[in-house]
């Protein structure tokens, strides 16, 4: 790396940009967007001009909607205390357009504010438009800027328009193909940003560099040296008040679906030829092809759902999810989901993936576990030499453990595994980027690396479409309850240790 280049940003400089968040007065530009958007300023990675709109109904002013942000920003953003300078010249970029998403009108009026930015602060044309809004609203924001001639002709290069969209991308494969063919009738794919927010985040980021800028673990990343790979995507918190969200989403949709699968073909992916987008995005989607599909009997004994109930005493403060403000009180919306997924190729076949993820867990801990398979012999003693684990901590506590066996200092042998740490806390010594920052960066450069391709949407819903398609059939029933505050129901453990391994403790 030549070290007078790593100091140019303007290597990663965008264009001049408007960003336009549909759903302005969410929760997401308030604690996620405005925050990150703040953070670039900070860092100086925005370009010249930058200027963001928020759209939403309530009756708010250009300064209204500013104080709302500043607020935000100075709450949420991961650099603490707001720098007034920073924030200021930011905020001389930010406006708000009052309106309905179904209402022309809405679009007319964005229109004039959008080309008065192109010639107040010379924005070019070029265009962010960022749904943060429920899936049903979606197809209507996104005909309405069509027919308003706001979306740029894909191959125009003076001026680009990109349009992030926000998962739930779709409901099940139905309605994911007809948001994508809505979505194509307007755009190109180029132009589409699907976000998934765990790509964005670095210690998810470094999984590549990991096992491909290193040349001693892909030689063990297979099915002769790999026993099975464990991943966990575990909340401590409940479902936030977003009952009415989640009660049309639950534990599958939410995460396991988007963000679990995810992890998967990151860490089963082949290796890349080049570090570019087309490469990265097509070897996932082959882990994707090549999930072994989920039979009636395999949904019997290899899926579980479960729904925590209050933990410990009855009214003793976390109330069970049936009790959560907007949930039914016969909800049958599940909160944890595990699973025993294979991906069926050459590197594969036959090690079981252990995924499980769930809300009102014991605690946060979203890890990749690879269990090696254990030494041949026992040469120590006599109990079977412990396997190695290499762990991936994606948070909280980012890092990297490898652990393995070692003797215990002594005249006798006493062997004991030990670990050994990477933090990158300690080791880089500054904070890392939210997730936000590197992909709303990335959208700006036109950069697609770090978001779900259609296709890769399409195979993983063809993959969990059964499983939903099974628990609605089901209904209430094989719906285990377990205690908020631990790991997930029995049914859980009885996944793994059939198998005769057992979870791993964060
Ligand atoms: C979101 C889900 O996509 O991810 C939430 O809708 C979940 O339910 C969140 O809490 C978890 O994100 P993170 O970054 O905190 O792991």
């Amino acid at each position: 790396m030549n070290p007078f280049r790593e100091g140019l940003l303007g290597d990663r400089l965008p264009a001049p940009t408007v960003v336009v968040i549909f759903g302005a007065t969410g929760d997401l530009t308030r604690r996620k967007l405005m925050p990150a958007l703040y953070n670039l300023a900070l860092a100086r990675l925005l370009p010249p001009g930058f200027s963001v709109l928020g759209v939403a109904r309530r009756p708010w002013s250009d300064d209204d909607f500013r104080a709302e942000q500043r607020a935000g920003a100075a709450e949420f953003s991961r650099t603490k205390p707001l720098d007034d300078v920073v924030w200021d010249d930011f905020a001389q970029g930010v406006g708000y357009v009052r309106g309905t998403f179904a209402d022309p009108a809405t679009y007319e009026a964005l229109k004039a504010r959008l080309d008065e930015l192109d010639r107040t602060r010379a924005t070019r044309g070029n265009r962010v438009f960022y749904l943060s809004v429920a899936p049903g609203d979606v197809a209507i924001i996104v005909e309405n800027l069509h027919r308003a001639g706001l979306f740029a002709d894909p191959r125009d290069p003076a001026r680009a328009t990109r349009l992030v969209c926000e998962k739930p991308h779709g409901t099940d494969l139905a309605s994911s193909r007809a948001l994508d063919q809505m979505l194509h009738a307007a755009l190109d794919e180029s132009q589409i940003f699907r976000i998934d927010h765990y790509l964005g985040k670095e210690a998810v980021q470094n999984l590549l560099a990991f096992r491909f800028a290193n040349a001693i673990f892909e030689p063990l990343w297979n099915r002769q040296h790999v026993d099975h790979v464990q991943i966990t995507v575990a909340e401590e918190i409940g479902i936030e008040g977003r009952g009415s969200f989640y009660e049309s989403a639950g534990a599958l949709r939410d995460i396991v679906q988007n963000h679990l699968i995810q992890l998967v073909t990151l860490a089963a992916m082949e290796p890349v030829a080049a570090f570019d987008e087309g490469s990265v995005r097509d070897e996932k989607v082959k882990v994707l092809r090549a999930l072994r599909p989920l039979t009636p009997e395999a949904l019997r004994t290899d899926v579980v759902r479960a729904q925590y109930a209050h933990g410990g005493v009855a009214g003793s403060g976390v109330p069970g999810y049936r009790e959560e403000k907007d949930v039914a009180p016969d909800s049958v919306t599940e909160t944890f989901v595990a699973m025993t997924a294979y991906v069926d190729n050459w590197r594969w076949r036959g090690v079981p993936f252990y995924l499980r993820a769930g809300k009102r867990l014991t605690r946060r801990a979203t890890e990749i576990s690879v269990h090696f398979k254990a030494a041949p012999l026992a040469l120590f003693g006599p109990s079977a030499p412990e396997p190695n684990v290499l762990v991936l901590r994606i948070q909280p506590d980012e890092g990297i453990t490898l652990r393995f066996v070692s003797k215990v200092p002594g005249p006798t042998t006493v062997l004991r595994p030990v670990n050994m740490d990477f933090r990158y806390g300690t080791t880089f010594g500054h904070a890392a980027p939210e997730a936000y920052e590197r992909l709303l960066l990335d959208v700006m450069l036109g950069d697609p690396t770090l978001f779900t391709r259609a296709d890769e949407v399409d195979w993983s819903w063809r993959y969990f479409d059964p499983v939903l398609a099974a628990w609605k059939a089901e209904g209430t029933k094989d719906l285990p309850a377990y205690a908020a505050g631990t790991w997930g129901p029995a049914a859980a453990e009885k996944l793994i240790t059939r198998d005769g391994r057992r979870w791993r403790s964060p």
